[in-house]
């Protein structure tokens, strides 16, 4: 606890519209940029919502390209040709527009786009070798917490995801603008909020690296995200909610950054991987199983966190842990969300192959507060079949 880091994302805009202030912040940091490459998806693009911040950008005298051709979970060649693209427009700053994946695609951009280092040569801890283009990522889902870490999730394979971790992938600015996330159709926004919230979770019982300040990071984020998702999937139209949920989705990616996902994350990656399932959903998915699980290892942190998801919750730490748990089952069936695996698709023989597969994510089981063996993954599996 006494011996830690800590770094973040040193520029945070947090306001309603403040994605039409791009301009203004580019010549605020980086006075001598001229060219930018604004990064998307297909999806996003089609809402239309790019059109204003993009008209923003050339009116204040901005030559802006626009890559979107990000897929959700991008896969490598996705990151290959958009690192090509950029170069090809000669972008000298990058912004990322979108969820998740198309954030994550914009970091590696920058960091591709002015060096030879090759992309294979980047997954895993501090293997990145050059430096990056200037950095810019605006969310639109509420959410990975992407805009505030060092982490850029790629699908390497047919099924596997493999991470590229790196302070060159902390971004020079984040802008959180609630505008943006208003179209969020409820079960997408249901999906990324849970994702905020495991990030919450998993930063605030990680083994290894939990410190002072992911702890408080995590516990406000928590808070946030728990006292809003609710608004947010009956009315998506709700400005302050969406830019609180922004807000807590920020502070939780703020908290992984120091303080990574575990156990929830490393099962729910076979999940996504073999059966596309939305990252969201595969999360919510293992959730329940793998808090219980974990209860003989973390019952008095889970407690602590009792105090937001169940604050009726009395008695030991493991039944205030219990009583959490049973209300994120709750708030999942209240959302809509899947509970159950059958529900994707996913049998009885498949879990032989998933539990395989989530051991080879030793970059996050080896933060789960408690051991989790192949066995153990199998079981987890079972009992949320
Ligand atoms: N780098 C990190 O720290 C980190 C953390 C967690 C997850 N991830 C990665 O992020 C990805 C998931 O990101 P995500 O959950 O944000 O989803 P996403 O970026 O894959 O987007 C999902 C879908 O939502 C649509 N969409 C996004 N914003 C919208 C809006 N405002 N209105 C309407 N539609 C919108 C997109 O078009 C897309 O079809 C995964 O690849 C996951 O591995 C990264
Ligand atoms: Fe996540």
């Amino acid at each position: 606890m006494d011996t830690f880091n800590f770094s973040c994302v040193p520029n945070i805009v947090s306001a309603p519209g403040a994605a039409q202030s791009l301009a203004s912040l580019i010549r605020q940091h980086f006075p001598q940029v001229r060219r930018v490459l604004v990064v998307t998806d297909p999806g996003f693009l089609a809402t239309g919502l790019v059109d204003a911040p993009v008209a923003a950008l050339e009116n204040a005298g901005f030559a802006v390209s626009i890559y979107s051709d990000v897929r959700a979970d991008p896969p490598e060649a996705v990151v290959i040709q958009a690192a090509e693209f950029a170069r090809g427009c000669a972008a000298e700053l990058v912004i990322g527009l979108g969820g998740g994946s198309s954030m994550d695609v914009a970091k590696l951009i920058a960091v591709l786009a002015g060096s030879r280092q090759e992309l294979k040569t980047m997954y895993g801890i501090g293997n990145v070798t050059g430096d990056r283009l200037p950095l810019i990522q605006v969310p639109t889902t509420a959410g990975t917490g992407s805009e505030m870490t060092h982490i850029s999730i790629i699908t390497t394979g047919e099924t596997t995801k493999m991470g590229v971790v790196a302070p060159q992938l902390f971004a020079d600015i984040a802008v959180l603008d609630a505008d943006l996330t208003l179209g969020l159709p409820p079960k997408a926004t249901a999906a990324t909020g849970i994702d905020a919230m495991v990030h919450a979770i998993e930063a605030y019982t990680n083994k290894n690296t939990k410190n002072p300040i992911s702890d408080v990071l995590a516990y406000k984020s928590l808070s946030l995200l728990y006292t809003h998702i609710d608004a947010v999937c009956e009315n998506g139209k709700d400005r302050s909610a969406r830019q609180a949920m922004l807000l807590g989705s920020m502070l939780a990616g703020m908290a992984v950054a120091s303080s990574p996902c575990a156990g929830v994350h490393a099962l729910a990656y076979p999940v996504g991987g073999i059966f596309h399932v939305v990252h969201g959903i595969s999360n919510a998915l293992v959730l329940p199983e793998v808090l219980r699980f974990n209860v003989p290892a973390a019952a008095h942190q889970y407690a602590e966190l009792a105090a937001i998801v169940a604050p009726a919750a009395r008695g030991s730490d493991e039944a205030k842990a219990m009583s959490m748990i049973e209300e994120l089952e709750r708030l999942a069936a209240r959302l809509h969300v899947e509970t159950r695996l059958s529900q994707v698709g996913i049998k009885e023989s498949d879990l032989d192959r998933m539990a395989e597969d989530a051991m080879l994510q030793t970059r996050l089981l080896k933060n789960n507060p408690r051991e989790i063996t192949q066995a153990d993954a199998r079981a987890i599996y079972a009992a949320t079949l």
